[in-house]
């Protein structure tokens, strides 16, 4: 009869010794392959007495399921050497001091995108706002339904959605056509007071010198018992001032519509287009720079809020588009060429850290 123990020993022995995954299978093979040790002897199984068979088949199993354990977690532990290895051959030092790089602080440079958001939320948070965030692939009800766009509302049509294939419920996400349905996330998951702006990208199918297929947009959200236009009026124009640093700006509200606020309204200001670039607070010009309103009661109740007691406003910008008018870039398909030169012109210094106390721009 085959002395159990010693065939364990054995083959626990040459487990131990397996150096690589391909070692590592030779020893399986040779164990519980079809014609291996182990499998032989279950084999034998069949020819013994019905008394031996009692004793020796569980000892027989047992003996199996140990050897396939110990290949297994030998199996692991090899993966994890040969990751301990990789870790060790691929390693960077990311504590090393920049001057060992002879660091270039004008190496890189900071998309105007990038760098007009970070002002953005600089000038927000001075005011009090927090940071809010929602996906880019986003649900259909959260960009249109309740943001009171019903299915075949003409809304949808005008915001030349991106849709992406239906999942198995049906539902069928889209690329979010604006920043708004982070309006209703955060309606969703937190309790007024409610003070966000929600910056990120956003896409419609639409391309031409003002117009890119993805673009950016800041969201702000104010929701409490006794918010008014007023307020509205008043941060919008503190956040021009500050953005744009002059001293005064002269806006005009223009009645508009969206199915998300009511009234709506539409900002334009000041400026002069006379010259070779677009000077605020002087001129007899007037640019459109946001959408704005108090948001519609509907909105307030589909995220479980009652009307009767909360209100609040809420604006959405471009901010490709703020971009070009502060810092005078002419085309915005540049923006998204990628075109090094480009960047090395128009871009930030990674040391221009916006911020108020240190003024935005120096
Ligand atoms: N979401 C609107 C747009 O993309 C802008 C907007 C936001 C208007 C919030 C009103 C309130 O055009």
């Amino acid at each position: 009869m085959t002395d159990i123990s010693a065939l364990e020993g054995d083959l626990i022995a040459r487990i131990a010794a397996a150096e690589d995954d391909a070692a590592l299978e030779a020893v399986r093979v040779h164990a519980l392959g079809k014609k291996g040790v182990v499998s032989e002897l279950l084999k034998t199984l069949g020819a013994l007495s019905p008394d031996e068979r009692k004793t020796q088949g569980p000892a027989f199993n047992a003996l199996r399921d140990r050897v396939a354990e110990a290949i297994g977690a030998k199996k692991h532990a090899l993966g994890l050497a040969v990751l301990q290895r990789r870790l060790e051959t691929e390693r960077v030092d990311v504590t090393l001091p920049a001057p060992a790089f002879a660091f270039d602080p004008n190496a890189g440079r900071i998309h105007p995108v990038a760098q007009v958001t970070d002002e953005l939320i600089a000038i927000f948070a001075d005011m009090g706002f927090a940071l809010a965030e929602g996906p880019e692939v986003e649900r259909d009800d959260y960009n249109f339904t309740l943001l009171n766009i019903p299915p075949e509302h003409p809304a949808r049509q005008m915001h030349d959605t991106f849709y992406l294939n239906a999942r198995a419920d049906g539902s069928r996400p889209v690329l979010r056509t604006h920043t708004s349905p982070v309006q209703i996330r955060t309606m969703l998951s937190q309790k007024p007071p409610i003070r966000i702006i929600a910056p990120g990208r956003t896409y419609r199918s639409d391309s031409d010198q003002t117009h890119t297929p993805m673009f950016h947009q800041i969201e702000g959200l104010v929701i409490d018992e006794s918010t008014h236009m007023g307020h509205l009026k008043w941060v919008l124009e503190e956040f021009c001032k500050a953005f744009f640093e002059v001293p005064n700006v002269t806006m005009r509200f223009r009645a508009s519509h969206f199915p998300f606020t009511e009234p709506s309204a539409e900002v334009d200001i000041q400026c002069d287009r006379s010259g070779d670039t677009v000077k605020f607070g002087e001129g007899d010009d007037w640019l459109e720079i946001l959408g704005c309103g108090m948001v519609h009661p509907k909105v307030i109740a589909n995220c479980g809020l009652d009307p009767e007691k909360y209100q609040g406003f809420a604006f959405g910008c471009g901010i490709d588009r703020l971009a070009m008018l502060k810092y005078g870039l002419p085309d915005l398909r540049a923006f998204f060429d990628s075109d090094l030169r480009w960047l090395k012109h128009y871009g930030f210094g990674v040391l221009e850290q916006p911020s108020l106390a240190g003024g935005l721009t120096r």
